[in-house]
């Protein structure tokens, strides 16, 4: 079981000694590839891609609570956090509520919770906060709920709930394929640093890939097995000079004709020499990688006084 980390009234010191009530930390995510390689059976796309875990936090703070009256008590769920919007359901369609859910019903466990999900990371943006919560929900109810479900059957379990919600379950960069539910961690690396720029529009990720299909877009070739290892080895060492020759995102395209924010951001990102730059996921938010902490510290104040939108500049993590 990988818990990315805890905080709680009793600091754990091994990852068996959580005591609850918990708070989990649910990182966004960055995508370094992004390659459409056609479609599945079930009309997703079938991608391969290399997620990174940043160090932008969503926290989900988790109290098991024995068995409580009506169905509609079992899971008390409140939001919270700058990151809060129209886009965020406050009730129980939101994701964290509905993992909470399915777990409790394939697991036959009658226990509840209080949850409270204090959100940071922007939605609609590409950065997976959705589907991080969500994955942070399994791990800590697993573990408040005494399921001892396997890391397998949370991953089989977090599919049915969205695309990258495996991948946050692996709490590390990984190659990620299928529909993105097939994940696969990478070794450990050194820690990237980015500059990431929220523009103020948010993008549908269906709406992202309807776009994608009308604009007859290409598939991406399947990268063989050799640039796959020398991307892996580039991110083990921290090569950033090497990630422009591999970085791609199929959606950039389709993201950018239905929001004009991205190219403008990718103009400025452009002219200020980041090592690559792109889209994640299908957007808005768009990213730069840095070759130090301080140039990042100093691109970011440059990209703040154009006003593009949120600035946040961060590491990558797990
Ligand atoms: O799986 P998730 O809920 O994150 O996906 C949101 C939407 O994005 C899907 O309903 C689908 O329209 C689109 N999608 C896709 N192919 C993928 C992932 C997502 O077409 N591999």
């Amino acid at each position: 079981m990988n818990l990315r980390q805890i905080d709680s009234p009793r600091a754990p010191t091994t990852a068996q000694a959580v005591s609850f009530p918990a708070t989990i930390l649910a990182p966004a995510k960055l995508n370094l590839t992004l390659d459409v390689l056609g479609r599945t059976n079930d009309g997703y796309h079938e991608l391969s891609t290399v997620m990174v875990p940043v160090r932008w936090f969503d926290s989900l703070y988790f109290e098991p609570l024995a068995k409580l009256g009506g169905r509609a008590g079992l899971i008390n769920f409140s939001l919270h956090g700058s990151g809060r919007n129209e886009l965020v359901p406050a009730n129980e369609s939101n994701l964290v509520v509905r993992a909470l859910q399915l777990l409790r019903e394939r697991s036959g466990c009658e226990l509840g919770a209080r949850v409270s999900l204090v959100k940071r990371i922007p939605s609609g943006a590409g950065l997976g906060g959705g589907s991080s919560d969500a994955a942070a929900a399994l791990q800590i109810a697993n573990r408040g709920w005494g399921l001892h479900w396997s890391e397998e059957r949370l991953s089989a379990l977090a599919a049915e709930l969205g695309s990258d919600v495996p991948f946050f379950l692996a709490g590390a960069a990984a190659i990620c394929g299928g529909r993105g539910e097939r994940v696969e961690r990478l070794p450990r690396g050194v820690p990237l640093n980015f500059v990431i720029v929220k523009p103020e529009d948010s993008l549908s990720t269906a709406e992202v890939y309807r776009r994608f299909d009308e604009l007859k877009t290409a598939s991406a070739v399947r990268r063989d097995k050799r640039t796959i290892a020398s991307m892996s080895c580039d991110l083990r060492c921290g090569a950033v000079g090497n990630f422009a020759a591999w970085m791609s995102n199929s959606l950039q395209t389709a993201a950018a004709s239905l929001s004009s924010w991205i190219e403008q951001v990718e103009r400025v990102f452009a002219d200020l020499g980041f090592a690559a730059h792109q889209l994640t996921g299908s957007g808005s938010a768009y990213f730069g990688i840095c070759r130090h902490a301080g140039e990042a510290r100093r691109l970011a104040s440059i990209i703040k006084s154009r006003q593009l939108g949120l600035v946040f500049v961060t590491r990558s993590c797990g």
